[in-house]
């Protein structure tokens, strides 16, 4: 494996170093600076295809690949991001590596987790195809035998960083066979786009086969569609294509047409006064009916990081043309209608709370009609002086003032949040640490429903009771996504100490899939056990943290350029 080091300097121009710095050998204030340092591994090889191009540029028509300079003939920050490190090969944190190579200690949890997550795999024809949910043969299987499209972004992200792509292959390709089949509801056709929440491989010993099942919400429980499937299909194909510097599968006319139909689904236009998406209940991580239907933030998220996503990896021949300039405007008005409606803070609460209502034509303060009464009693104490968040759902007379956890996380990943507002998400998770972390990493939203409220958002969902599973449980999937949050950010070390709470937990507690409990002490009622999404989410936080280049893989920067939206002169230079 190569020692070899590189650094990419202000100009652009690659200089080697005599030895990788470490992580700890960092100064946490410095820390941001490490994504400007790639990774350590290294057959550099950049990749300038279609990460390089701008929102703006499209929104104003000029052709791509020129932004790869600042004016200034500075890399901006997105492109240090950017630049693709292929891994040599060879595992690097996996069991075999008793040591990193930066010279943390690796913690003895991390062999058992990759012993976990490689017994976890699905084989189809011989070949690795994607990761079961939960290897637990205590429980019911229900569908936790199933490989979810959700469930293996971790995991195909551990593979990614560990310099294993092949299943990742596999697995978008065999997704991208499942979407084209013909989906139906009863008598109900699906929109072709649609990916599979789950599929399942089928042995027949007598003829010696194997086929594969996929299910589209037509056997999920209460029926449920999986609108995040498609945004996540589209997100690891870019993690892929960054990770490997191989553009040769996005650039694949049936993943080309992957994506188009994904995207047909979600840009057509209809009776729509938003740029949000309307989602039905239970349409995404929190599958079951838990009152996120209308604009839940979790799928806006999803839905504008895979929109920037597919505007890298589109090709801009005749179909995918029409495709990239109807995303360009679809993520200005999202952009917007996210930063400005869906954002609360102090002060934003304080003029909610001080609405006039009844407010008619297009001067009004109050566009929502949001009636001061519905503010719940518990969001003057959560909300601290300093931090924000974006609530989890905005539409008519409706604001839902809980905060989500994988949304907020996917804010930032995605640029959706401004730095500010970035920054903003980090303080309040600082400030409200006890309730949204507590014991064990991370609450998938706070607060939980009680009582009355909860009986009629849940109706009277027994898995769904307070303080478990969907309604304020604790998900130790989610520490993958804070610690990338925190990275983006350059608060490494809030990361840390979430990892820690987890690692005095997880192992000894056989991984479960959730925890319950105001503080998140008690492992879940019904949660699986080797649920593993919970391995490859805490594998994945560790790898980030160790080698923070990683990042570029799920994260975006901001599109500086689109902020104010304006002409350029025609004297820019790249
Ligand atoms: C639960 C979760 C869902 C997950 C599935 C498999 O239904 O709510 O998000 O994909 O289990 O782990």
């Amino acid at each position: 494996m190569s020692t070899l080091s590189v650094d990419v300097t202000q100009n652009g121009s690659v200089k080697s170093m005599e030895s990788p710095c470490t992580a700890a050998e960092i100064e946490e204030r410095d820390f941001s600076r490490l994504l400007e340092r790639p990774p350590r591994p290294l057959n550099i090889e950049r990749q300038r295809s279609c990460d390089e191009r701008s929102l703006s540029e499209l929104s104003i028509g000029l052709s791509p690949h020129h932004s790869f300079r600042n004016a200034d003939n500075s890399f901006r920050f997105m492109d240090h991001l950017d630049v693709v490190f292929t891994l040599s090969p060879g595992r690097r944190s996996g069991f075999n590596t008793p040591r990193s190579q930066n010279g943390f200690e690796t913690h003895p949890m991390v062999a058992d987790a990759w012993e976990a997550l490689r017994r976890s795999l699905v084989y189809f024809r011989g070949q690795p195809v994607g990761t079961i949910a939960a290897l637990d043969s205590s429980e019911e299987n229900l569908n936790y035998d199933q490989v979810f499209v959700r469930d293996f972004v971790p995991s195909a992200l551990a593979f990614l960083m560990n310099g294993e792509p092949e299943i990742v292959k596999n697995f978008i390709l065999k997704t991208l066979r499942l979407q084209s089949w013909e989906k139906k509801i009863d008598r109900f056709q699906l929109g072709e786009g649609v990916m599979p929440a789950s599929f399942k491989v089928l042995h027949d010993p007598i003829r010696n086969t194997e086929t594969l099942m996929a299910d589209f919400g037509e056997s999920a429980i209460g029926r449920v569609a999986p609108v995040d499937s498609g945004f996540w299909w589209i997100i690891l194909l870019r993690a892929y294509t960054r990770s490997t510097g191989d553009s040769s599968l996005a650039e694949m006319p049936e993943c080309q047409k992957g994506m188009r139909l994904i995207l047909s689904l979600c840009l057509s236009e209809g009776f729509d006064t938003f740029p949000t998406l309307l989602c039905a209940d239970g349409c995404s991580m929190i599958d079951r009916r838990m009152g996120v239907y209308g604009y839940p933030i979790e799928i806006q998220a999803l839905f504008f990081m895979a929109l920037r996503c597919a505007l890298l990896l589109l090709k801009q021949d005749a179909e995918g043309k029409e495709f990239v300039e109807r995303i360009a405007k679809r993520l200005h008005a999202l952009s917007y209608h996210m930063r400005s409606y869906f954002w609360l803070d102090l002060k934003q609460l304080n003029d909610i709370y001080r609405y006039k209502t009844e407010e008619y034509s297009h001067t009004a303060v109050n566009k929502f009609n949001v009636i001061p009464d519905s503010l719940p009693e518990w969001i003057f104490d959560f909300m601290p002086t300093h931090g924000g968040y974006f609530i989890g759902n905005v539409g008519p007379s409706n604001m839902d003032f809980r905060w989500f956890c994988l949304g907020n996380c996917i804010a930032i990943l995605s640029s959706l949040a401004t730095p500010e507002q970035s920054t903003a998400i980090m303080d309040l998770i600082e400030s409200r640490w006890e309730e949204l972390v507590g014991e064990m990493p991370l609450k998938v939203c706070y607060p939980a429903l009680e009582s009355h409220e909860w009986q009629i958002i849940t109706g009277c969902d027994p898995k769904n009771t307070r303080w478990s599973y969907h309604n304020g449980g604790s998900w130790p999937v989610l520490l993958w996504l804070l610690t990338a949050a925190c990275i983006k950010t350059g608060r490494p070390q809030i990361a840390r100490r979430a990892i820690e709470l987890a690692e005095t937990r997880l192992l000894k507690d056989g991984w479960p899939e959730y925890y319950d409990g105001r503080l998140g002490r008690y492992i879940g009622k019904q949660a699986r056990k080797f649920q593993t999404w919970s391995i490859a989410g805490y594998l994945v936080a560790k790898m980030m943290l160790e080698d923070p280049s990683h990042l570029g893989m799920v994260a975006l920067e901001e599109d500086k350029q689109t902020k104010p939206l304006m002409k350029r002169s025609s004297s820019w230079t790249f």
